[in-house]
């Protein structure tokens, strides 16, 4: 029986965000080399994507490409460029059919201009979905993004546009990249890493975060239910006691 039925649907992460890890270790372990991993962690991506459809989630951010990530050798990363210009074209009628709509965060002028046309194609496309929006993470770094958003505020600080004593919460929540996105709820790392690699740094301040040593091609949708189970056991208590939660 598939765990989907365990989970509650009063209780779901509105907004889900995974680093998807491991597809060089996945390849390894098979004597493949490491672009075959991204191509098979490409179709985790499609199961991930289809079940938080199907489930009702309405959220979901993945970390496909980090600033980091730029400095890994030229071949693989011409490869992944080139699998997500692919993906996105085989994926349109997925996104379509299950009334998804796609967006981005991170640097996009650094991306090349092939992805990016491809890109604003199937984002102009899917612009008025709104059963889930998939959020691809794209030449992004949280640093990079934090930085840029105080470079903002402050220009706007200089041109009395803001007042530096109204800076608060909702000021910075506007200037980043996800502006458009609620807080993180759940955030799940795949391959045995425990670590946040510059992800989402500011906006997964009171998530709960799931580690498993699942490699990314291996994920399935069992295993994000299994991660939504999980998560749905805790208590989110934000500061509070528990007396105050279950009050
Ligand atoms: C994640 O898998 C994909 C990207 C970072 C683009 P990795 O390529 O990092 O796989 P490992 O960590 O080497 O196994
Ligand atoms: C993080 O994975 C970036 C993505 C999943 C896109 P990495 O595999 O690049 O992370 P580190 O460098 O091992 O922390
Ligand atoms: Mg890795």
């Amino acid at each position: 029986m598939s765990l989907v039925n365990k989970i509650d649907k009063s209780k779901l992460p509105n907004h889900i965000a995974i680093i998807m890890d491991g597809n060089g270790r996945w390849a390894k372990k098979r004597g493949f080399l490491r672009n075959l991993g991204h191509k098979s962690g490409a179709k985790s991506v499609k199961q991930v994507v289809e079940a938080c459809a199907e489930i009702n989630v309405k959220f979901l951010t993945l970390y496909a490409f980090s600033t980091e990530n730029w400095n890994r050798p030229k071949l693989e990363v011409e490869l992944l460029m080139k699998l997500l210009i692919s993906s996105l074209k085989k994926e349109l009628n997925t996104l379509q059919k299950n009334n998804i709509k796609l967006i981005t965060i991170g640097n996009q002028e650094s991306l090349p201009s092939k992805v990016l046309k491809e890109l604003s194609y199937v984002i102009e496309k899917t612009k008025n979905n709104n059963q889930l929006t998939l959020t691809l993470a794209l030449s992004y770094g949280s640093r990079e993004e934090i930085i840029k958003t105080i470079k903002e505020i402050s220009l706007k600080v200089k041109n009395n546009l803001i007042s530096p004593e109204n800076i608060d919460i909702s000021i910075i929540n506007n200037h980043l990249y996800t502006r458009n996105l609620p807080d993180v709820d759940l955030l799940i790392r795949t391959s045995g890493e425990q670590r946040i690699s510059n992800f989402l740094l500011w906006q997964i301040a009171y998530a709960e975060l799931y580690f498993t040593d699942v490699l990314w091609p291996d994920f399935s949708k069992e295993n994000l239910f299994e991660a939504i189970l999980n998560y749905q056991k805790r208590e989110r208590r934000f500061g509070k006691t528990s007396e105050q939660i279950n009050e």
